[in-house]
């Protein structure tokens, strides 16, 4: 081997080792905060990564006044579906959100934790069970028109309690 080789091979060696170690350090600024995953795979594609929207055709969540709603109105959002003309930090909007039922209590219950906790600046309060209890009370109802569908759509809840 001559002197150039050993020297290669020592650097490869140092770079595996240190490599190594670096596998070993905790994986905590890769891990994602609870309801992030379920949020980048439902969400995100019209919503944004961080919540921005996509103008113009999504409203953003981060800034929302939306996400002062009872945390069963984001729920019922999601649910039901929303359309008709809103207003969204000051901008008008005229979008159809689809309504999405596959999307398990678990996961919408750790989606609207994830909101209420990065955008919402409060506690999260909904368990899966509660979805699970919203999805079957409201079960049949039609689209969300605008913020008075989903105000609405909250009376009705409290009148089936
Ligand atoms: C296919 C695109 C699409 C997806 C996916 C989607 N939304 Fe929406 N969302 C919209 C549109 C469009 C509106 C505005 C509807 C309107 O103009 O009436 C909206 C409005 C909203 C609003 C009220 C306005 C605001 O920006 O605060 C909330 C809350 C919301 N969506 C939450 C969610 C959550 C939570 C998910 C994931 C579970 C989600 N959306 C997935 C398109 C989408």
């Amino acid at each position: 081997m001559t002197t150039h080789c050993k020297q290669t091979c020592l650097l490869v060696l140092l770079g595996v080792l240190a490599l190594a170690g670096c596998d070993r350090q905790p994986a905590e600024p890769v891990e994602m905060a609870q309801g992030q995953e379920p949020y980048l795979r439902y969400c995100a594609s019209c919503h944004g990564n961080a919540g921005e929207g996509r103008l113009p055709a999504f409203p953003p969540l981060d800034g929302s006044e939306w996400l002062e709603l009872p945390p069963e109105g984001l729920a019922l959002i999601v649910l039901h579906g929303l359309r008709g003309e809103i207003e969204v930090a000051g901008r008008t909007y005229r979008g159809f959100m689809p309504p999405m039922r596959n999307i398990s209590d678990e996961d919408l219950a750790a989606i609207i934790a994830y909101m209420d906790e990065h955008w919402g600046d409060r506690e999260p309060t909904l368990g899966a069970a509660e979805v699970a209890a919203l999805r079957d009370a409201l079960a049949d109802r039609s689209p969300l028109v605008g913020r008075e569908g989903v105000v609405e759509a909250l009376d009705q809840l409290e009148e089936l309690e």
